[in-house]
């Protein structure tokens, strides 16, 4: 496998991915995270009917959650964990666990599997969330004056949980992280081809760092000083890409300001 693929084959090869990726993706090589670094985090665990799959998400003020449509549509029911590091505890200090129905998640109406379009869903909470050293959501990016900030070459932190295999919902115990660089998006449109569109963003895999992204639906953060920006959607890759080299394709979150204004206000 070269850098261009054709586009048919791409096409191909794409809607094969969507198949494992979403199982697959995992942080691969990252550190472990510590209690309060990753307050934004949240885990997902989802139902439907009598399956449930894992994902992450994350917290975007003190009532929602960000996370990837392709992790709850269709979904009947989730527990929401808040402020966890390690998922299989439930009496870790500052962890927290929320059910909501269905009637609380709102899936982007454009959401399209085929090309993994429009992959943003929202969550609201059962309850307002105060705010702690643990659990406190990350920004999204506002200023963009007139056109957004690509964060091309800045770094940026992928996290979850992931899972251990295609077929178990069993997931990582303890959360963990990867810093890798945003890459250019002409440069990933070399790898993705068509694939790519303008709403997505890619990070890097490479340096033989051998970093997979973080959990579907899972942040994406650039952090400015201490404020974390929210960038990314873990949204899909290439399960080998940590070995080749292949970039992590994350939704973008600033095509997406006004459309999680619109049903967060
Ligand atoms: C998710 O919930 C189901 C029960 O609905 C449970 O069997 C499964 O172990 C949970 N997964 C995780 C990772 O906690
Ligand atoms: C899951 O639910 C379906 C429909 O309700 C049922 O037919 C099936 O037997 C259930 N599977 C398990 C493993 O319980
Ligand atoms: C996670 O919590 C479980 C349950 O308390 C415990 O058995 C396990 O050792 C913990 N894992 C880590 C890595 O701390
Ligand atoms: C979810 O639905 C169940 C059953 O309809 C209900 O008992 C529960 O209160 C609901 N939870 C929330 C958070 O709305
Ligand atoms: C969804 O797609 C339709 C048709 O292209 C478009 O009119 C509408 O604005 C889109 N909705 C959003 C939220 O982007
Ligand atoms: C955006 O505008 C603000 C003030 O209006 C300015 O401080 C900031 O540097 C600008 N950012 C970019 C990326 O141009």
């Amino acid at each position: 496998m070269r850098l261009l693929l054709g586009v048919t084959l791409l096409v191909a090869f794409h809607i094969e991915l969507i198949q494992f990726v979403y199982a697959e993706n995992r942080i691969t090589n990252g550190e472990l995270a510590k209690s309060g670094q990753f307050p934004y985090q949240v885990g997902l665990n989802i139902s439907f009917g009598n399956t449930s799959t894992w994902c992450g998400g994350t917290l975007i003020s003190h009532l929602w959650i960000v996370t990837a449509a392709h992790c709850v549509d269709k979904a009947e029911r989730a527990t929401v964990y808040l402020g966890a590091i390690n998922i299989t505890n439930k009496f870790e200090t500052g962890q927290k666990r929320y059910h909501v129905n269905k009637s609380s998640i709102i899936v982007h109406e454009n959401w399209t599997i085929s090309t993994v379009a429009n992959d943003i869903a929202l969550i609201e909470l059962p309850i307002f969330i105060p705010f702690t050293d643990r659990v406190r959501a990350a920004y999204i990016p506002r200023n963009l004056n007139g056109s957004y900030s690509s964060y091309e070459q800045k770094t940026a932190y992928a996290s979850g949980w992931g899972r251990e295999s295609d077929k178990s919902s069993s997931v990582s115990a303890t959360l963990r992280f990867v810093a890798m660089p945003i890459m250019q998006h002409s440069l990933c449109k070399m790898y993705w081809g068509g694939a790519l569109s303008e709403k997505m963003i890619c990070m890097s895999t490479n340096s033989g760092k051998s970093t997979c992204h973080g959990d579907s639906g899972g942040p994406l953060v650039y952090k400015d000083n201490d404020t974390n920006y929210l960038i990314g959607i873990t949204s899909f890759g290439l399960s080998m890409g940590c070995e080749i080299g292949f970039p992590s394709i994350f939704t973008r979150i600033t095509s997406y300001v006004d459309w999680i204004q619109q049903h967060t206000s």
